[in-house]
């Protein structure tokens, strides 16, 4: 029995929390492999829209287990506000959601050196969620960090006081204006140490392989996007974690002969949220209406994403990059009215023409070259099945899956669970 993985191919915010959901009900293991509460993973159904940070977008069918990986770094204050947000729905999430020993852990001092270090940037900044996430991975590749099965030691306190102590001195390092009280934020912590240590914890990678042994149905869930992977992304304008098909095997001990299908989820258009290069990007009337019509705000921050076309350059590396096996077009309903629907080709990259992704693809370098389709007016929304979609929507699928060489097996066409068109 494999593991499948679920990816996004952009700069996140594809959809993967609605796709995980729909698809749950064909797995027993929910897992997420990477990323942390800089993740906003949102569902919707039965009339209510729920956002996730942390916890697997499978926690709310009854017969799934979830499972936070080695590979997630987790902050037990914002972790605690999700299970209380989850506390309303009668879930029973003690028995069913379950922690990695070795996930680690970010300390109210990550957040503010977070703050600290993109304060000290000025302009460069990263545009970063301000969750921690890139220094509690410094912490965890210079074998300093804090991991979950830590506070199952007797002197975890300690430890805590001695990484805290140092991350005070780095802060002070940045020497920025940066207002806090850490007696306060540590407080909360301590407090939401406690609640976090109710859950059950797990050597999840022994869990995992003990599943796929028992032939139980596993699907990993990625948080970010392709273009925002530590190695892969759009350097330095990235997140801290392996975002690819690779950070399944290291964010939850999945051996690679063990991976099954790559879903890989993509939007019928582009957006991204934070700084960094962006070649399809929109400053137009175009862009905004795909931001007002897509309601393009964070699900983490509550910021406007940036909105251009589909970047078919950029995608077809993500496919690659992950060696997706089938795709999922999320959003589709959000391009109805527009008369002609772009799709960048190649770049013009320091006058020539390119159809890989260069190394530096700083606006300057880099100009989108187009290839137009036409566009469609039916309202998507209400529609159930493949045959009621518009004849120009079917042409742009089928542009894209020649294109990709790889097969499109859902059309999303509305943030609810039912707005899901199978092909
Ligand atoms: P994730 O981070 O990949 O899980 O995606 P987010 O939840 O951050 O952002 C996706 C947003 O689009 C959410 O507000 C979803 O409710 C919404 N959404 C998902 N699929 C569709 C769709 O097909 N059409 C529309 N209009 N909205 C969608
Ligand atoms: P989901 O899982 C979109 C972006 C931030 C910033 C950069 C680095 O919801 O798709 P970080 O907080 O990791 O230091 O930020 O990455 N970013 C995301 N953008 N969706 C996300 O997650 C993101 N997580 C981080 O905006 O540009
Ligand atoms: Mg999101």
């Amino acid at each position: 029995m494999a593991v499948d993985l679920l990816l996004g191919l952009q700069w996140g915010d594809e959809g993967k929390g609605k796709i995980v959901d729909v698809l749950t009900k064909d797995y027993d293991i929910i897992a997420r492999f990477q990323g942390g509460p800089n993740a906003g993973h949102t569902l919707e159904f039965d009339g209510i829209k729920h956002v996730l940070h942390t916890i697997p977008s499978g926690i709310f069918h009854k017969n799934s287990k979830n499972v936070i990986g080695n590979g997630v770094v987790i902050d037990p204050v914002i972790f605690k506000k999700e299970l209380s947000n989850l506390d309303k729905f009668d879930l029973d999430y003690t028995s069913k959601l379950f922690v990695s020993r070795k996930a680690h852990l970010i300390l109210p001092t990550h957040r503010l050196l977070d703050a600290a270090s993109e304060a000290s940037k000025g302009k460069a900044k990263i545009g970063s969620t301000l969750k921690g996430i890139g220094p509690t991975y410094m912490d965890k590749t210079g074998r300093n960090g804090m991991r979950v099965g830590d506070l199952e030691l007797s002197d975890w306190k300690d430890r805590y006081r001695k990484l805290a102590d140092k991350h005070e001195a780095m802060i002070d390092y940045y020497n920025v204006d940066l207002q806090y009280n850490l007696e306060e934020l540590e407080a909360e912590f301590f407090e939401a140490v406690e609640s976090l240590k109710q859950l059950t914890f797990i050597d999840s990678e022994q869990y995992i392989f003990d599943a796929i042994s028992a032939d139980q149905k596993i699907l990993a869930e990625g948080a970010q996007g392709s273009l925002l992977d530590i190695d892969f992304g759009t350097y330095p304008f990235v997140t801290s974690s392996n975002t690819t098909a690779a950070g399944a095997c290291t964010g939850l001990g999945v051996a690679p002969n063990k991976i099954g299908r790559v879903i890989g989820i993509f939007k019928a258009y582009t957006t991204r949220v934070g700084s960094g290069p962006f070649p399809t990007e929109l400053f137009d009337t175009d862009g905004e209406t795909m931001g007002r019509v897509g309601n393009e705000f964070g699900a983490t921050t509550g910021r406007p994403r940036r909105c251009g076309w589909l970047d078919l350059v950029a995608l077809k590396y993500a496919v690659q990059i992950n060696g997706v096996t089938e795709l999922m077009m999320m959003k589709a309903d959000v391009l109805s009215g527009f008369e002609k629907i772009k799709v960048c080709t190649a770049y013009n990259y320091k006058g020539e023409e390119v159809s890989h992704l260069p190394y530096n693809i700083e606006e300057e370098n880099v100009s989108p070259i187009y290839t137009e389709l036409d566009g469609w007016k039916k309202d998507l929304t209400g529609l159930t099945d493949a045959s009621e979609l518009p004849e120009s929507l079917m042409s742009y699928i089928e542009y894209l899956e020649k294109e990709l060489e790889v097969p499109i097996k859902i059309v999303s066409v509305g943030p609810d669970r039912t707005q899901t068109i199978f092909r």
